[in-house]
Formats: structure tokens, C-alpha cells, sequence
């Protein structure tokens, strides 16, 4: 029900919204943004600057798969000259334009592939990239389950999943009160799914073939990391 309405002028992520320039500059200015995430969910934005810096330490030759890559903060892990194949795919094409420019400003376009992707059905084979990441993702997807199984399977054995996500905690705990507002918004724009508890995020890793796992809350942001087995 809640999937099929939309709020007017909102629109979907495809429909590049005004909501995913604002998110977009947020991540992009670690003090004027990183207050506002401060404030809106309790969470620190350094923390996702650390996760993607595990990119960076990907020896070349290594393949990245970068999904849901939005505006492209994560390619501030990434090292010109670094020699890997880094696949920055989303749904929406405005995304892949961002990424695209932010590659070029970064001097790092050369290893970036833009791909249209959903991550429901991912164009990719089981096993192709040593490392995956997926930053403020799980919580955007119709189905985060079925995302966290595509992630796994084109992960390689050995390879990591890392990434971060909006979650569903209790209202007491871990910023959660400060989110209610934004949850029912989110989804009836479309663009907010239903997210997941920690619990079941772990155990879709495990599921989809992961150990070591890893999770940890800034506020209402889980990051987790994952070794595939
Ligand atoms: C909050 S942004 C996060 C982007 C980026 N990783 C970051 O941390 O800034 C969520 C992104 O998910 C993308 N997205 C939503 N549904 C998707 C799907 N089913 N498959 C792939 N990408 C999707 C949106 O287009 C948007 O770019």
C-alpha cells in the first residue's frame, strides 16, 4: 500500500529528486553536512569516510562494485593511478552523472565504469568483485533481503561486503526517535523501503554465504562488514 503512493513533488529516485541533491551535498560537506546528520539521525558522517577508505587499500587489479553509488561519496576511498575496476552502478542515471563528474574531480574516471543496475537483479557474475560496498543503501530498497543475497553472490570467496544502512530500531535507542518522522515519508515518496532490524541484516549475510561479521550502530546508521566465505 504504502509502495504504490507517492507524495507530490517528491517522486522516486529515478525521477532524481530535489531531496537527492540535498542528500547528496550532506555527504559531501563533512561540517555543514555532517551536522545535519547530527541532528537528523544521530550519526557521525566521519564513520562512512572510514568505511570507504577500505577501497583505497585494494591491491591493483582488484575489481570494486560501488551499489547503490549515488552522487559518488564513496570514491574518496578510491586512489588515482590505484589500478582497479571500480563499477559504480544505481538505478538512476542522475546518480551515475554525479559519480561520473565526482570521478573526473577526483582524477580517479579512468578506473570507474558507470553501470544502470538494480540491485535486485544484478547484471553480474556470481564471484566478480573482490570487494563490494554499499553506503545509506539497504534502507532505500523495495527489498533489502533479496539486495543483500545479489551482493553476496557477486562477491568473491574471500571478498568483502561493507556498507551502511538507515535501520530499524526501537524508538528509545540509537537515535530512532529522531527518524520517525522521516520513515512514513520516506516510503510514501518511494524513496525509503522498508529497511531491516539489525538482526535481520546479519542474518542475510550469513545466508548469503558471509562470516565475520560485523555491525555497529552511529545512531540510527548500522555499518557492518562481512568476509565471504
Ligand atoms: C541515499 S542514496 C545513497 C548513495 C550513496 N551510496 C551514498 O552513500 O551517498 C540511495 C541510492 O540508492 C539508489 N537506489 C534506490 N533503489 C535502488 C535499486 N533498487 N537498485 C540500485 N540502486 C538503487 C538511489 O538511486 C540512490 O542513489
Amino acid at each position: 500500500m504504502l509502495d504504490r503512493l507517492r507524495v507530490p513533488g517528491l517522486g522516486g529516485w529515478s525521477d532524481d529528486p530535489l531531496w537527492a541533491s540535498f542528500y547528496d551535498w550532506s555527504v559531501e560537506h563533512p561540517r555543514a553536512g555532517g551536522a545535519v546528520w547530527r541532528l537528523g539521525i544521530g550519526s557521525d558522517l566521519r564513520k562512512l569516510y572510514d568505511a570507504a577508505a577500505e577501497i583505497g587499500r585494494q591491491p591493483a587489479g582488484s575489481a570494486v562494485l560501488d551499489i547503490p553509488c549515488g552522487g559518488g561519496v564513496a570514491l574518496r576511498g578510491l586512489r588515482p593511478g590505484q589500478g582497479v575496476r571500480y563499477v559504480a552502478a544505481d538505478i538512476a542515471q542522475a546518480m551515475l552523472d554525479r559519480t561520473m563528474s565526482a570521478a573526473h574531480e577526483r582524477g580517479v574516471a579512468d578506473q570507474v565504469e558507470p553501470r544502470l543496475a538494480d540491485v535486485g537483479a544484478l547484471p553480474f557474475a556470481d564471484g566478480e568483485f573482490d570487494l563490494v560496498v554499499s553506503f545509506t543503501g539497504l534502507h532505500c530498497f523495495p527489498d533489502p533481503h533479496r539486495a543483500v543475497l545479489e551482493m553476496g553472490r557477486v562477491t568473491h570467496a574471500g571478498g568483502v561486503l561493507t556498507g551502511s544502512a538507515l535501520l530499524n530500531t526501537s524508538p528509545f535507542s540509537h537515535g530512532g526517535l529522531r527518524t520517525l518522522p522521516l520513515r512514513p515519508v520516506g516510503r510514501l515518496s518511494g524513496l525509503l523501503g522498508p529497511s531491516a532490524t539489525r538482526d535481520e541484516v546479519q542474518t542475510w549475510l550469513a545466508e548469503a554465504g558471509f562470516g565475520d561479521i560485523t555491525l555497529e550502530m552511529s545512531g540510527a546508521m548500522g555499518y557492518f562488514r562481512a568476509l565471504k566465505r
